[in-house]
């Protein structure tokens, strides 16, 4: 088994660059299904959700070439089956997204439900409303959800709920339509306006995207393109939060930092430096931290992809903060791992009250989806003694090079296997 161990308290100090977004990848690849041309991709990040989402593509018909670790080119014109039927799709929740590339090229789609971090239930009925106002009939069967349609009609969609995979999705089945389609209240992410910017870079007709009105007039042919992805939100708020945590002073690089806003305004809340550049943000501390109330929203809100960060930071500032998780219905479950070191966590439904502490000890800890890993990573950082996270795989998925990049910013992280057990403390 593998496992990280970190020796905490070392704060963080220099330079980091930021990957590019991987939700944003996990929409733009399977867009490519939709192309009627060869479409290179830069900016991707080197990470196991991207990898898996390549290997969908090229099982199903697809040649995906590597031209070096971050740029790929990928030419889906001989897929010709319009089922996602494999292993490897159950396991991502984007694979949701072959659902709305396939719908839109073949009018029928076939793909095994959606499966990805577990924080609740994950229903699709936007998705597939969406799909219906566009003509397309549904049904599921042995764990496949079908789509298809004659031909699809485009069509005003309003969204119950504000859904980042049902925007995509909608957009994708219906950038090849007949007619307009608009989206209202669609998410504003700006891995949604990246994926706009995609399909319109191959002739696609898309406007509104960062509103919540977002108007599809389908074309009947997409070019090949030439795109370079956007950097990766969230994992540039995971190196702020981790910077804060320790106390440290870090440069974090290729970043855009107006989509780091919200995160920017909380971290100053709590009394952290962010000094704002065109492509960087430098977090230092430079006096004691506090409290902060904080509810995650959809964009331009505060993320929910930074909760769990967030709440690792607030366990060690003075006072008591308060997080109300709005977006999704259990993403609390981490706090008893984060408990285990020392703080003072305590959830009632989608309410968590953090009360600060002086310090988290390390200890033996999981990583029970990708953004809770992330947390255990800044807890140990910031405890004092060795923190060991199993489950590292989650963390994997979503961070490249993580390792690495923290040690360039002097952190003593290492990827350990299981011969190294015998090391953990007896303490432990
Ligand atoms: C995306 O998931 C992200 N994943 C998630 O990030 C992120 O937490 C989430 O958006 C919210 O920002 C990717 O982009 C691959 P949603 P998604 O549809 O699209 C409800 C990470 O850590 N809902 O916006 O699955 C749903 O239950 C990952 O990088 C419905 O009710 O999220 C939830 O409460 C984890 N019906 C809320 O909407 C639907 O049909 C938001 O979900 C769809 C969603």
């Amino acid at each position: 088994m593998e496992k990280f161990r970190i020796n905490g308290q070392i704060p963080l100090k220099g330079e980091v660059k930021i990957s590019g977004a991987k939700n944003a990848a996990v929409a733009i690849i399977p867009a490519v299904i939709l192309s009627d041309g060869i479409c290179r991709i830069d900016n991707i990040p080197n990470i196991n959700d991207v990898t898996l989402m390549a290997h969908i593509l090229e099982q199903m018909g697809a040649t995906v070439k590597m031209i070096n670790k971050s740029t790929f080119e990928i030419d889906a014109r001989n897929i010709s089956s319009h089922i996602a039927n494999y292993d490897s799709v159950r396991h991502m929740r984007a694979s949701s997204y072959l659902l709305g590339a396939l719908l839109g090229r073949f009018h029928k789609a076939s793909v095994s439900l959606p499966g990805g971090c577990d924080f609740g239930v994950r229903p699709i009925d936007q998705h597939l409303k969406g799909f219906s106002a566009l003509g397309a009939t549904h049904s599921v069967e042995g764990g496949l959800v079908n789509v298809s349609t004659e031909k699809l009609v485009g069509d005003t969609v309003y969204m119950d709920v504000v859904s980042v995979g049902a925007t995509i999705n909608i957009i994708l089945a219906s950038v090849k339509a007949e007619g307009t389609t608009i989206i209202e209240n669609a998410a504003k992410e700006p891995h949604i306006v990246d994926l706009a910017n995609f399909l319109n870079s191959m002739g696609a007709e898309i406007s509104g995207a960062g509103t919540d009105s977002i108007k599809i007039k389908g074309v009947n042919y997409l070019n090949g393109t030439n795109y370079s992805i956007i950097p990766d939100q969230i994992e540039a708020g995971t190196y702020m939060v981790a910077a804060a945590a320790t106390g440290g002073n870090v440069l974090i690089k290729n970043v855009i930092p107006k989509h780091l806003e919200s995160i920017t305004a909380k971290l100053q809340e709590i009394g952290v430096t962010v000094d704002e550049y065109d492509e960087s943000v430098r977090v230092s501390v430079n006096g004691p931290l506090s409290k902060c109330n904080i509810k995650t929203m959809p964009h331009p809100g505060f993320p929910t992809d930074m909760q769990p960060q967030i709440a690792a930071l607030l366990s060690i500032v003075n006072g008591t903060s308060i997080i109300n998780e709005s977006v999704w219905d259990n993403r609390f479950r981490y706090t008893d791992e984060l408990n285990r070191m020392g703080s003072k966590i305590s959830v009632d439904g989608k309410i968590a009250v953090i009360e600060g502490v002086k310090e988290l000890v390390g200890t033996s800890v999981k990583a029970l989806d990708l953004r809770a890993g992330a947390a255990m990573i800044i807890a140990g950082l910031a405890a004092s003694g060795t923190t060991f996270i199993e489950e590292i795989q989650h963390i994997e998925r979503g961070y490249e090079n993580i390792v690495d990049k923290l040690v360039s910013l002097g952190a003593d992280i290492k990827k350990i296997y299981s011969p190294e057990k015998d090391n953990i403390p007896k303490a432990l």
